[in-house]
Parts: structure tokens; C-alpha cells; sequence
């Protein structure tokens, strides 16, 4: 195993200094990844209590590939996603986005990249209680801070989209007025409208029946397969886990393969 000295040398494409796990120099490998994650820790304090959620996690996401991430209540799944999902900063280590770096940026920077980049399916939905069905994925075009900022591709129709996730009949309803598995599919087609080259799901089949679960699950594998679309999808249910091209554990802020 070579030692780290023997890589302390500046990368040559942009004279960064080197990354290294495991004793492997990485840096600027990370152009055909979809998401590179490197040393990442997240901690949380309360009044005089830290905890430590995420304990030096390191892995990659191939450009297209369907990951699925599964564990425990707790073991800070959902922490992961909104750290690759630029809608929290790590206490320590580096993310990549399509070989472009996220860690190192600051706000309105990293806004542009999760943008340009990424879709985010919510635990808790998070739709606008005001609005109806169809207003809360239109928003998500209308509130687009740049114009071409998905990587120009075009974006999906909002009302296509409600009637593919099956709420072709209740677009004027409001979150209030949906099943909260109606909401979620609301969810749903509020992060795929911009056809983001990357979609953060996190437990997007969890409130859905089994008849539904089958055809998100369609939905997403559509966009994965005919737009290369990269998911990276929390799910606590083995049958929808078993859709994926690859099992993450994350077990006490730790990645078990
Ligand atoms: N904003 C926060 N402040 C303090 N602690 C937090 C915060 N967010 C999450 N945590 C803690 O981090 C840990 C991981 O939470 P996270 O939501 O990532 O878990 P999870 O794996 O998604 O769980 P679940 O399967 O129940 O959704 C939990 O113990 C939680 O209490
Ligand atoms: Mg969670």
C-alpha cells in the first residue's frame, strides 16, 4: 500500500490539493460521477449535546445509476440526502456533483448547483399548503432562479406529470384536500418536472399502497432509463429496494456494504 507522501503532489488539472481515502489519491476522478462523497461526518448539538450522525462516510454514485439506500430509523438517511442535496453543510469532508464541487461553495452557489442538478423527493413532502396540486409542481418552473438551470434539458409538462403519478383529477386540490399518499405523489412529480439529471428520494413509495408503489416505481425507472437519470432513493422496504442497481446499508452513521 503506498503511503500518502508518496501522493502529496498538487492535481494537475486544477492544482487543488489531493483528496485521499484509504490511501488512494481521488481527486478529479470524479467527472463520470453522478456523487462522490468523501470523509463526511455531520454532527448535531443541542444546548451542551452533540451527536454524531454521520461518521466519515465515503462512497460514489455512477452517472445513471439507481442506488438505493437502506437502515435504521435513526441512522441518518435522511441527513445523508439533504447533504448531497446542497439543503445542508457537512461539519466535515466533500461532496462532488458531477464533478463539480458542492463543499466548497458558498450559499447562492450551491442554490445554482442543486438547481441545475438535483430533484428532491421530501420525507415529509414539504408542499405549500396554500396551493393546489398543480400550482405546487408548477412552482418548482416558475420559481426557477435560472433559465436554463437543469443542464438545458427540457421540462416536463406539470399536468402530464400529476396525470402519470395518477392525480389527473385533482389538480386543484390542496394538500389538505389529498390522501397523504396523494400528497406524496404530488412529491413526486414536483421533483422530477425540471428532469433533474439527479433525483434524491427519500422513502418516496413510503405512504403508497402496494398498487401505487408499483407504479412510482415504474415512473422513476422510466425517467432513470430513457433520460439516464442518476436516483439515489431511501427506502425501508426490501420488495422496492430489490428495484434498485445497487443496496447501500447505513447503519450508526456508518455505510456496511
Ligand atoms: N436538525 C437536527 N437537529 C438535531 N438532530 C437531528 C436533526 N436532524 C436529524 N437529527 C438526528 O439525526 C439522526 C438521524 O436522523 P435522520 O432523519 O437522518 O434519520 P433517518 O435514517 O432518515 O431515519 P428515518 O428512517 O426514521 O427517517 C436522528 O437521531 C435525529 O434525531
Ligand atoms: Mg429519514
Amino acid at each position: 500500500m503506498p503511503s500518502r507522501n508518496e501522493y502529496s503532489i498538487h492535481c494537475f488539472n486544477c492544482g487543488s490539493k489531493p483528496v485521499y481515502s484509504e490511501h488512494r489519491f481521488i481527486s478529479h476522478q470524479t467527472e463520470n460521477k453522478a456523487v462522490l462523497v468523501e470523509g463526511l461526518s455531520k454532527e448535531y448539538t443541542i444546548g451542551s449535546s452533540t451527536t454524531r450522525v454521520l461518521k466519515d462516510i465515503s462512497f460514489s454514485v455512477e452517472d445513471s445509476e439507481f442506488l438505493v439506500l437502506m437502515g435504521p430509523s435513526g441512522s441518518g438517511k435522511s441527513t445523508l440526502l439533504y447533504l448531497m442535496g446542497g439543503l445542508a453543510r457537512p461539519t466535515s469532508g466533500r461532496i462532488w456533483l458531477g464533478g463539480s464541487e458542492l463543499t466548497n461553495r458558498g450559499d447562492s452557489q450551491v442554490t445554482r448547483l442543486r438547481h441545475d442538478k438535483i430533484g428532491f423527493v421530501f420525507q415529509r413532502f414539504n408542499l405549500l399548503s396554500t396551493l393546489s396540486a398543480l400550482d405546487n409542481v408548477s412552482v418548482a418552473l416558475r420559481l426557477t432562479l435560472f433559465p436554463n438551470g437543469n443542464g438545458g434539458r427540457k421540462m416536463a409538462r406539470p399536468e402530464e406529470l400529476l396525470s402519470l403519478v395518477g392525480l389527473g383529477n385533482k389538480l386543484d386540490h390542496r394538500p389538505s384536500e389529498l390522501s397523504i399518499g396523494e400528497q406524496q405523489r404530488v412529491a413526486i412529480a414536483r421533483a422530477l418536472v425540471r428532469r433533474p439529471a439527479i433525483l434524491l428520494a427519500d422513502e418516496p413509495t413510503g405512504s403508497l399502497d402496494r398498487d401505487n408503489t408499483v407504479k412510482i416505481l415504474e415512473i422513476l425507472k422510466r425517467f432513470h432509463r430513457e433520460q439516464n437519470q442518476t436516483i439515489i432513493m431511501v427506502t425501508h422496504d426490501p420488495a422496492v429496494a430489490g428495484q434498485g442497481d445497487r443496496i447501500l446499508h447505513l447503519i450508526d452513521g456508518k455505510i456496511e456494504s
